[in-house]
């Protein structure tokens, strides 16, 4: 007989009679007196129960190959819950392959075990359930992600991890190298600038399931290594991106649910900063900004003499506590509102609030109108800057509204017409909202220099439940163009060279017009999932604080390898 004919979880009733060959763990024993025992053994695909003489010299997670005679089990013995729980396996052989320390944590989804003990022992792990189902729905995401590529038309190719510095605004990797001691390489933090040549190559569509390396703080939707869906076409423009993406996504989402994926709305970013105040809105709940500043236009409340005021409605808030309500000012406060105002809506209409007595009974009502509140409600209500009032009620609207996430299903959203730049930096330059590759709107292009914070790019972002999923834009192809960009961004004509001479370059020799994007798929796949971190979807991902508890890393390097790469250290301080 072959090592295995069998996986465990796949036995049933139709088995029985038949002669099979498992290997697994052992999941569980149990002894029946002195020669009856219960082994469950497990692999992949789930459990089975294994009947054999004596179970005493078996322990948890040995490994064992056992042969036996599928049966049902006796009536009224039956785990419907389980299932194999309408067989068992009998006159059973078993061979241990493999003794095993007790593990450090039991393998079961219903306990949950410290996620640093996890992570240093995530082989065991890995056996779990959850890792399991993760891991293979992540492989699945990722056979449907190249088959709707390649489909699309999109060639597969391999960019270098050893190359310089790239334009994504997070903080470089950086690996010495040997044969110029003092030199260094970077990795990349996206395929994005050799995408690009692949464009003036001709290669026409290009795409990789990429991994990316940037040096950020760790969050749960962000690791120091993590793989991108990217892609880059030319002769396209913003319509076919979001196109070739969304069914990317689609395809991704299906393999999923196993349902189909509706069309993917949109909005502009204007729009998304006005109603959710926020770029990456989640759409599973309401809870828009209602704009108030008209209401309180001649208000005598000093609070709300600020050049926007805006409100959110919490459905069923009345109830909060006033320890509740004065933690939520704190968070307010610690978004950067001077203050927070909230109001009770009660039976009979009329509006609740520490502050009621300062407001007129035209501004009560108005507010109540507005936010259309309904007894019961609580109304939350912020006076400032647009900007800050926009940041501060949309990270509210998120802490109070979002629902968990395995509910609300998927709510993915493109957000179109972001600004070419997000603001002025300390040095009284624009900073790029995406990176400076990114093609200013040609409707805005006069006033790339008198007023670049109104300039609209041909950026667009996708959007899942609140997260940011990917980002992407047509290019500037136009060296004149790119020129204009790199001069507002400080960039002289010569540092520019020094840069990213090799693209400038590049493009003086034919550039088609090209657009692309890139998605991460640690997040989709987290998301697909439902679960609240990227590390669940990871093999072997690190800890917040960036080290990997299983093989050591980050760790010294001997005086010896120092010496060979050129390298020196300041002496311990
Ligand atoms: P961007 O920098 O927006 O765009 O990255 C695209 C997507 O990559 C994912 N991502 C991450 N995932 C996990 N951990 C991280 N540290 C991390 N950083 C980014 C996000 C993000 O939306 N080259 C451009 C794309 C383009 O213009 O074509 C780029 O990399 O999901
Ligand atoms: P103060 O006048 O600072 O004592 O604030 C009176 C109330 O208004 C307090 O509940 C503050 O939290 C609130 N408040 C003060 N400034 C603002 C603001 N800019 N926006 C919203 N609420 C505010």
């Amino acid at each position: 007989m072959p090592m295995r004919t069998k996986y465990c979880g796949a036995l049933t009733a139709a088995d029985a009679g038949s002669e099979v060959a498992l290997c697994g763990w052992v999941a569980s024993r149990r002894e029946h007196g002195e020669h009856l025992a219960f082994v469950d053994l497990r692999d992949h695909t789930g459990v089975v129960q294994c009947v054999v003489d004596h179970a005493h010299d078996l322990r948890a997670e040995y490994v064992l190959r056992v042969t036996g005679t599928v049966r049902p089990r006796p009536p009224g013995t039956e785990n419907p819950s389980l299932a194999t729980g309408a067989v068992e396996v009998g006159d059973c052989e078993v061979e241990v392959l493999s003794a095993a320390e007790p593990p450090p944590f039991p393998v079961t989804d219903r306990m949950e075990a410290d996620e640093g003990v996890r992570l240093r022992h995530r082989y065991v792990d890995l056996r779990r359930d959850r890792m399991q189902r993760n891991l293979r729905l992540r492989a699945r995401v990722n056979a449907a992600l190249r088959r709707s590529m390649e489909d699309q038309g999109f060639l597969e190719v391999e960019t270098p991890v050893l190359i310089g510095s790239t334009p994504e605004g997070a903080r470089d990797f950086v690996v010495p190298s040997r044969f110029q001691p003092g030199s260094f390489y970077a990795l990349p933090q996206s395929p994005q600038l050799f995408k690009q040549l692949c464009m003036v190559g001709g290669l026409d569509r290009y795409y990789q399931i990429a991994r990316c390396l940037r040096d950020e703080d760790l969050r749960a939707d962000r690791q120091f290594e993590f793989m991108q869906l990217d892609a880059e076409a030319s002769f396209v423009d913003q319509e076919d991106v979001i196109s070739f993406m969304s069914q990317a996504v689609a395809a991704a989402t299906e393999v999923a649910t196993g349902g189909t994926c509706p069309e993917i709305e949109r909005i502009t970013w204007a729009e998304a900063m006005e109603r959710f105040g926020t770029d990456k809105p989640d759409l599973r709940f309401d809870m828009e900004l209602v704009d108030l500043t008209s209401a309180f236009a001649g208000t005598g409340f000093n609070a709300f003499r600020a050049p926007c005021v805006k409100g959110i409605r919490v459905p069923g808030g009345a109830d909060f506590s006033r320890a509740r309500l004065d933690r939520l000012t704190e968070q307010a406060k610690d978004y950067g509102a001077k203050g927070l105002v909230w109001m009770r809506a009660d039976e009979g209409g009329s509006l609740d609030s520490p502050v009621a007595r300062f407001l007129s009974e035209d501004e009560l009502s108005a507010t109540a109108l507005a936010l259309s509140a309904e007894p019961g409600d609580l109304l939350l209500l912020v006076a400032d800057k647009q900007a800050t009032v926009r940041r501060v009620l949309g990270l509210l609207r998120t802490e109070l509204g979002r629902p968990p996430v395995n509910e609300g299903g998927f709510r993915f959203l493109w957000v179109t017409a972001f600004p070419l730049f997000e603001g002025i930096g300390d040095d009284g330059r624009p900073i790029p909202a995406h990176h400076p590759f990114t093609m200013p709107d040609p409707e805005d292009l006069d006033r790339l220099e008198d007023d670049p914070l109104s300039v609209r790019s041909l950026a667009c972002d996708l959007v899942l439940n609140g997260w940011e999923l990917g980002s992407g834009s047509v290019r500037i192809h136009r060296p004149d163009v790119q020129q204009r960009v790199f001069s507002l961004l400080g960039l002289d004509a010569e540092e520019a060279k020094a840069r990213f001479g090799f693209l400038l370059d590049a493009f003086g020799y034919g550039a088609p017009p090209h657009a692309g994007f890139a998605f991460g798929i640690d997040r989709l796949v987290a998301l697909l999932a439902h679960e609240e971190t990227i590390r669940e979807v990871v093999a072997f991902p690190k800890t917040q604080s960036g080290a990997d508890p299983l093989t050591g890393a980050p760790s010294p390097l001997d005086a010896r390898r120092l010496a060979e790469l050129g390298l020196r250290l300041p002496p311990p301080s």
